[in-house]
C-alpha cells in the first residue's frame, strides 16, 4: 500500500516505537505511580522520559507542563472546559476542526460565547482578523497551528504574542502541526497547546499531549486557597492520581491531577521512542521532506486540466495536498485509489466544515492526500499516475 493517510495518523510506525512498546507489555507494564514494586517504579520511569523527550522536542524546559492525553481532543476539552466560565468570550476561526468547533458550540448552553473569524479561499486567517475580533470579555484565543483540509500555516507567533500582552489565554490546535513543522513552544509564547501522539510524533493511538505554559502553571501551583479561581486550570476527570490517597479533593499538582486513572503505559513508552527519533532527524528536515513532495505531486495535477487543487502554495503549509477530480466525488476518487491503486488518502470533509466552506468545498468536499516523513518521491509519483488515470476515464 501507498499510505498518504498521515493528517489522519501516521503509519508505519518507527520499529523503535514497536519494539519498545512490546518490551513495555512483556517486562514492565506495572502501574506508574501506585505501588513501590520494581515494574511500578519502572513503568514511573519510562512515563518520565516520554515526558522529558517531547519537552525536548518542542523547546519546553520542565517535562511537567505536559499533560498526557489519549488525544488533541481530550487536551482541548480539557483546556476549553477547564478554563473557560459563564460570560466568557471565544475568538476562533474558519479552519478550525469539529474537535474546536463542537465543544464550543457545546459551551454556548454555559454562557460560554464565540465569534468566528473568517477564513479566505486558500484556507488563510489574518492575525490581523484575529485581534480585531477580541472583545472587553474575550478570555482565549482557540486557532489550529496548522489546518487538517488545506494545511494553511495559521499567524499564531503573531496572535500568541498579541494575546500574551495583553493577558488573554491562546489555545493551539497542535494536531497536523506538532512533529512535522519546527515549532519552539516557549519562544512562541502561547498559553496552551493541544496535540496528539500517533501523528506527526510517529508514536501510537491513544496518546495525546496538552501543554500548559510555565505561568498557568506557577498559577495554579501557588493558588492553593481558590484565589482567582477563575483564572485555574480545573481537571476534566477527577479521580486516583496516586498521591494523597485519604484526601478526598483532588491533588493540585501538575501534571498529575489532570491525569487521573491509570495511563496508556505502553503508548506513551512507545512515544518516548519516536520523540527521541525526532529529535535525532530534526523537524526541520521532515517539513522540508513533505514540502518537496507535495510540491512535486501539485506540480503533476495542476497539468491535469480535470483537477483542481486547493489550499495555499507548499512554502505556507504542511504536507497536504487537497485536490478534486471534475465530474467525481471526493468519495469515489477516494473509493477508487484505494480500490484500484492500493493508496490510502482520505475524502470528504475531514470534520472541519467551516473550512470546506471557506475554500469553497462544501458542496461534495475534497480529496486529502496527506504525507508524510516515510514517503518517497516515487511514491508520490505512482499516486499522480493513479489520479490521472482515474480522471482521464471519467472524461
Ligand atoms: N482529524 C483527523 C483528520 O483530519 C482524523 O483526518
Amino acid at each position: 500500500m501507498i499510505y498518504l493517510d498521515h493528517s489522519a495518523t501516521s503509519f508505519p510506525k518507527p520499529k523503535g516505537v514497536i519494539e519498545e512498546m512490546n518490551n513495555c507489555m512483556q517486562k514492565y507494564c506495572g502501574n506508574p505511580g501506585r505501588s513501590g514494586h520494581k515494574m511500578s517504579m519502572m513503568m514511573g520511569e519510562k512515563i518520565y522520559e516520554t515526558r522529558k523527550a517531547v519537552a525536548n522536542l518542542l523547546g519546553v524546559q520542565n517535562p511537567s507542563q505536559l499533560i498526557f492525553t489519549k488525544n488533541t481532543t481530550e487536551g482541548l476539552n480539557l483546556a476549553l472546559w477547564g478554563i473557560l466560565r459563564e460570560g466568557d468570550h471565544v475568538v476562533t476561526t474558519a479552519m478550525e476542526h469539529n474537535s474546536v468547533l463542537r465543544p464550543l458550540h457545546a459551551m454556548e448552553a454555559c454562557g460560554v460565547s464565540h465569534t468566528v473569524v473568517p477564513a479566505d479561499c486558500f484556507g488563510e486567517v489574518s492575525a490581523k482578523d484575529i485581534i480585531a475580533a477580541v472583545k472587553p470579555e474575550t478570555r482565549m484565543i482557540v486557532m489550529t497551528g496548522a489546518s487538517n483540509v488545506t494545511g494553511t500555516l495559521m499567524p499564531v507567533r503573531e496572535v500568541c504574542r498579541w494575546a500574551n500582552a495583553k493577558g488573554i489565554f491562546t489555545l493551539i490546535d497542535g494536531a497536523q502541526w506538532i512533529g512535522s513543522f519546527p515549532v519552539n513552544v516557549e519562544d512562541l509564547a502561547m498559553t496552551m497547546l493541544a496535540f496528539p501522539g500517533h501523528k506527526g510524533l510517529l508514536g501510537p493511538q491513544g496518546t495525546g499531549v496538552l501543554y500548559v505554559s510555565a505561568d498557568q502553571c506557577g498559577t495554579f501551583n501557588t493558588d492553593d486557597s481558590g484565589r482567582n479561581a477563575g483564572d485555574l486550570l480545573q481537571p476534566l476527570i477527577f479521580g486516583g492520581t496516586g498521591t494523597a490517597s485519604k484526601s478526598l479533593r483532588q491533588p493540585r499538582e501538575f501534571p498529575e491531577d489532570f491525569e487521573a486513572g491509570t495511563v496508556n503505559g505502553p503508548g506513551l513508552a512507545g512515544l518516548g521512542r519516536s520523540a527521541e527519533l525526532l529529535a535525532r532527524i530534526g523537524t526541520e528536515t521532515i517539513a522540508f521532506h513533505e514540502r518537496e513532495l507535495c510540491r512535486e505531486l501539485e506540480t503533476h495535477l495542476r497539468n491535469m486540466d480535470f483537477v483542481t487543487v486547493y489550499g495555499p502554495a507548499p512554502e505556507r503549509k504542511t504536507g497536504i495536498t487537497l485536490f478534486n477530480i471534475r465530474g467525481l466525488s471526493s468519495e469515489e476518487v477516494t473509493g477508487r485509489l484505494s480500490r484500484e491503486y492500493d493508496i490510502a488518502v482520505r475524502g470528504g470533509y475531514h470534520c472541519a466544515p467551516l473550512a470546506h466552506q471557506a475554500i469553497g468545498t462544501y458542496e461534495g468536499g475534497a480529496v486529502r492526500l496527506s504525507v508524510g516523513p516515510f514517503n518517497t518521491r516515487k511514491e508520490i509519483r505512482k499516486a499522480a499516475e493513479a489520479v490521472y488515470r482515474i480522471g482521464k476515464t471519467c472524461k
